[in-house]
């Protein structure tokens, strides 16, 4: 079937690969995943799945491993400290436990041997089944001012086939991403043709200053090609190679270009602007905090 015969099917289902182990954050994550780690006070994870169940996906599958079972029960119901709040009239808490396990069906697969991204996203092939699907990767964290995946699906609408969430990066940081050559469009400056993928190029290689960033609304044309795609960067299934097979097929294959705000937690520099820049926008927090960055930031700070 061609991807083109996908395109009325409306995109429910999303897929959050959440096998990592982690290691940058050793030892937080010996014993934790690190999709648990706070951003102030909400685990990263649970940014993620907001974004999805704000762009309709309230079908989510998440990629897991071992250690991982605080996933699953931060979107489960946790009916004691649920009756503990209520009997105190906490309602404003009550409704913070409440929200994760309300934000749609978050269902589970397991990956038993960390093989790749594009490993992470066959396994999703039994709960999607023939129908298009989003994929969110932790480690990007979308801003819900700038709503990316909502507009990735209108262009998924229009093309059908594949559609990724792109930005330009400078020279110096193409390798640690996938990179793209790109093509104009007639749907909008943001909207590109991607003619090649390569997964993390060798410096001075990168077919563009463009680089893949963690959202894909994929035709579920993928799976066959992710089964027959050999390891590539890094001895590991590539995603990005699967899309390149498609791309070079003649299969629609479109890049958004995203720039609205991103927060990058996949390492731990990143992680700490992230968690800073989130608290200090913060109804609550942010005026207090601000005022001690500022002073902290002067060396001005007596205590
Ligand atoms: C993955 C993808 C890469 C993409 C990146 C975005 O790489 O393989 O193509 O550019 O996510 O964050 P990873 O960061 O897992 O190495």
């Amino acid at each position: 079937m061609t991807s083109s015969q996908h395109t009325t099917k409306p995109l429910l289902k999303a897929v959050i690969p959440a096998a990592g182990l982690g290691t940058r954050f050793l030892p937080a994550t010996k014993a934790n995943p690190k999709e648990m780690l706070p951003l102030v006070d909400k685990p990263a994870i649970q940014y993620v799945v907001e974004e999805a169940a704000s762009a309709g996906l309230t079908d989510i599958l998440m990629i897991t491993g071992r250690n991982k079972r605080a996933l699953e029960d931060h979107f489960d119901r946790n009916y004691e400290l649920e009756s503990l709040l209520a009997k105190k009239g906490d309602t404003a808490k009550l409704a913070l436990v409440d929200a994760s396990s309300n934000l749609g069906q978050v269902h589970y697969a397991r990956q038993g041997d960390p093989k790749g991204l594009g490993h992470a996203v066959l396994c999703a092939a039994a709960h999607v089944g023939d129908e298009p699907f989003a994929v969110l990767l932790g480690d990007d964290l979308i801003d819900p001012r700038d709503p990316l995946l909502t507009r990735m699906i209108e262009v998924r609408e229009r093309f059908g086939g594949t559609v990724v969430a792109l930005t330009p990066v400078p020279a110096d940081r193409s390798h640690l991403y996938g990179c793209a050559a790109v093509e104009p469009t007639d749907a909008g400056e943001d909207v590109l043709r991607l003619t090649e993928l390569v997964e993390k190029p060798a410096p001075g290689t990168a077919p563009s200053s463009l680089a893949v960033i963690g959202r894909y609304v994929l035709d579920p044309a993928v799976f066959d090609v992710l089964r027959e795609t050999a390891p590539g960067a890094g001895g590991e299934i590539q995603l990005t190679d699967a899309l390149n097979t498609l791309a070079a097929n003649g299969e629609p294959v479109h890049g958004v270009v995203f720039d609205g705000r991103r927060y990058d937690t996949g390492d731990r520099a990143d992680y700490l602007k992230a968690t800073v820049r989130l608290a200090a926008e913060r109804e609550d927090l942010g005026p207090e905090f601000r005022d001690w960055l500022r002073k902290f930031v002067a060396n001005e700070l007596t205590d």
